[in-house]
């Protein structure tokens, strides 16, 4: 699948997407970790691939494990799995166990266990139902299938409302300036993306100056990432590090920051990739729009505040390595870039923070857009009604 541009505009040029699946139904991944130096794609024919993909980050961004980790049940139960001689109640023992096993796999973006309670809820349901073994597996598998294939047309849906309310809100400017973290494209979900589709759609209309993307450390996904993906769409970009944003902000003239989520939960609090939350703090002091952009599936309603959302930790060695292009030996390296021991030792001077995810107040964001619209915070207010935006 690739980015399609809106009917009546020039087709945007193809970008891989971070899920394909062949004729005879085979799922591959492109490895995200060897990008955007080398292509290689991963077949995923089990859950415990999937599980080992997502946890290992080769797939990453909300919408996109959510897709995988369906996709490998989807994957299971139509090759692996032997039904013969089964019970109703062991498979739908079977199915629930695998739900609870991907959905372990990364805690904080809540797509994956909005898409595994999916499929629970129907297992629930059809309790006093009917339907036969295998009337139940192809139900479960179209849910799986559902989950992927709903996400590319939102997504373009996402990009058109977001890009008109910014537009608006900058008083109807020419070409804006916009700022974006992390990686929210064809590479983050299904196509298009959610923060980098409102960039797109922005490009589309002739309505962008430059959008500016941070690095992303320690796992670089904007300048490995979101550089692929903007140079690919030939999309004015500039590059910076997260520690620039400041400066940027003091001396470009701004419209607007755009970013992506991982949970948006009841009063409009957001966690994304961290740095995000800095980027809000920059754009309040500068007076600049922060938008936040993902589907109704990163809404989480059942909890209150962010104080409930579970950050999720990565291993410290990951901030203490970087990986890319040897330049002499023309080969992938990964290299330390601490003293010895940093990440790695017990000693109490060895040790590193690493939060994969930072939460931003509702109070700092200005809207949060889905494919049903777009909730604004009010003029005073310090939390968003994203009910009315689910
Ligand atoms: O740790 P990652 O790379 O999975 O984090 C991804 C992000 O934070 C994205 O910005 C978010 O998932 C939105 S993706 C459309």
């Amino acid at each position: 699948m690739v980015a399609q541009a809106p009917s009546g505009k020039k087709p945007l040029p193809d970008m891989m997407t971070s899920i394909r699946i062949d004729k005879s139904g085979q799922v591959e991944i492109v490895d995200q970790l060897l990008l955007p130096h080398s292509v290689k794609w991963i077949p995923i024919s089990t859950t415990e691939e999937a599980f080992e993909a997502i946890k290992s980050m080769k797939i990453r961004g909300a919408p996109a494990i959510a897709s995988l980790a369906a996709l490998s049940l989807k994957s299971s139960l139509s090759s692996s799995f032997n039904i013969n001689g089964k019970s109703k109640e062991e498979i739908k023992n079977w199915i629930l166990e695998k739900c609870n096993y991907l959905q372990s796999s990364r805690p904080t973006a809540v797509n994956l266990s909005e898409a595994m309670n999916r499929i629970r809820n129907y297992i629930k349901a059809s309790t006093n139902s009917k339907s036969n073994t295998t009337e139940l597996i192809e139900k479960v598998k179209e849910i799986c299938k559902n989950v992927h294939e709903e996400d590319l047309e939102r997504n373009m849906l996402m990009g058109k409302l977001g890009a008109e309310w910014l537009f608006k809100k900058s008083g109807e400017k020419q070409k804006l300036k916009v700022i974006t973290v992390c990686n929210t494209g064809s590479l983050a979900t299904s196509g298009y993306g959610t923060a980098i589709g409102v960039i797109t759609a922005l490009f589309e209309n002739e309505q962008l100056d430059t959008a500016y993307y941070a690095q992303t450390t320690p796992y670089h996904q904007g300048s490995r990432l979101t550089s692929l993906e903007l140079t690919t769409l030939q999309i004015p970009a500039c590059m910076i590090c997260d520690t620039m944003l400041g400066s940027l902000f003091q001396h470009e003239d701004i419209d607007g920051v755009i970013v992506g989520a991982d949970r948006v939960v009841k009063n409009g609090d957001t966690a994304n990739k961290i740095g995000t939350y800095q980027a809000a703090v920059l754009a309040q002091r500068h007076n600049v729009p922060f938008m936040v952009v993902a589907p109704v599936t990163t809404i989480d309603l059942s909890l209150q505040t962010g104080a409930e959302i579970h950050i999720e930790q990565r291993p410290s060695i990951e901030a203490t390595q970087i990986r890319g292009l040897n330049l002499e030996t023309g080969k992938l390296s990964v290299i330390r870039i601490t003293p010895e021991g940093v990440g790695e030792g017990d000693k109490p001077w060895q040790k590193v923070y690493n939060p994969s995810f930072d939460v931003t107040p509702a109070e700092l964001i200005s809207c949060v857009v889905t494919e049903k619209g777009v909730a604004e915070r009010k003029q005073g207010e310090k939390s968003i009604n994203v009910s009315s935006i689910c």
